[in-house]
């Protein structure tokens, strides 16, 4: 049967592990100039809904390193544009490539495209979650924040990790509720009244902490959940599709920015993470995202070899 990444929920506590563990192992098999080609002959089909710097390089270069193919389809030039249907242009793809990569605007539609395609289908960002990025920042963490040994990443490695989300509950915070209760972590998502993250999204992670011993708070208060927090991730105040909401959000999410001051009051080793794009001096001060606290660029560097362990997982 295939197997989607449309969700981080899609992937149960083992099968994530496994993913990471791959990553590990491709990184690996990268930093010595071995080839791993388990895809030969494969073809992606990638459709970008919205705008994509990372996501869409990080995806094209990974399958051809893993010694596949793939077709950028931006939806300006398919006929999605002119009307038709999600449910055809699945049908039609599953006639010619070995699976898909879909930015959507609306989550329901990668949903439906999933449902009337024989294909792996993997989200590459919609309204509702970002999981591959979420992914491979859960596999920055435990390279930064713990220590692997053998070569392996187990769930000891993710034991008394505490992360604090400050800004607005958006695709990425709902990402990281579910991973951070899938690995056990413990996660505060801070965010102003009304921003909170998706409702039936932290319903669930709260019900697989319960499995996991995570542990999953909500805050409206930035000072108090960062002093004993080992990581700090943030994310635009505005997400794409959100453009209109721009000037009400800018002045609603001015005390949640993440700059000196506030890592003034966190542990010295903290790290900073943020998905990036960042809004420079809004959700976060280019002295943080340039200063010494920052790995964003670790993060990615490392979306290649998560996303190269996803695609050789969901082909197999
Ligand atoms: N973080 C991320 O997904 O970046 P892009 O929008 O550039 O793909
Ligand atoms: N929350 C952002 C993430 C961009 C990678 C957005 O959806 O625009």
């Amino acid at each position: 049967m295939k197997k989607d990444f449309i969700s981080i929920a899609d992937l149960s506590q083992k099968e994530a592990l496994e993913v990471l563990n791959l990553a590990l192992s491709i990184k690996s098999k990268n930093k010595r100039r071995l080839k791993f080609q388990p895809l030969k002959g494969k073809i992606l089909a990638m459709i970008f809904e919205k705008p994509s710097t990372r996501t869409r390089v990080s995806f094209e270069v990974g399958m051809l390193k893993l010694g596949g193919n793939a077709i950028f389809l931006s939806d300006k030039e398919l006929q999605l544009k002119r009307g038709e249907t999600i449910v055809d242009t699945a049908r039609t793809l599953s006639q010619y490539v070995d699976g898909i990569v879909i930015r959507a605007n609306r989550h329901k539609d990668i949903i439906e495209l999933s449902t009337h395609s024989d294909l792996p289908v993997i989200n590459g960002l919609s309204d509702l979650e970002h999981p591959c990025q979420v992914l491979s920042d859960v596999f920055t963490v435990i390279e930064k924040k713990s220590e692997i040994k053998n070569k392996k990443i187990t769930l000891d490695n993710f034991k008394n990790i505490k992360i604090t989300y400050i800004g607005d509950g958006d695709n990425i915070a709902n990402s990281l509720l579910l991973a951070s209760a899938i690995f056990g972590m413990q996660l505060t998502i801070c965010t102003p009244k009304g921003y909170e993250p998706d409702r039936e999204i932290t319903v669930k992670s709260k019900n697989i902490a319960e499995q996991t011993g995570a542990v999953i708070e909500l805050s409206n208060n930035p000072l108090t959940s960062v002093k004993d927090s080992d990581v700090l991730y943030t994310d635009v105040w505005v997400s794409m599709g959100k453009e209109t909401e721009y000037e009400t959000r800018l002045k609603i999410f001015q005390p949640y920015q993440v700059n000196q001051k506030l890592l003034n009051m966190a542990k010295k080793n903290l790290i900073v993470m943020h998905c990036l794009p960042a809004h420079r001096g809004e959700e976060i001060t280019s002295e943080v995202l340039d200063g010494p606290n920052s790995v964003v660029f670790d993060q990615v560097k490392n979306r290649l070899y998560v996303q190269q362990a996803i695609l050789t997982y969901l082909f197999r």
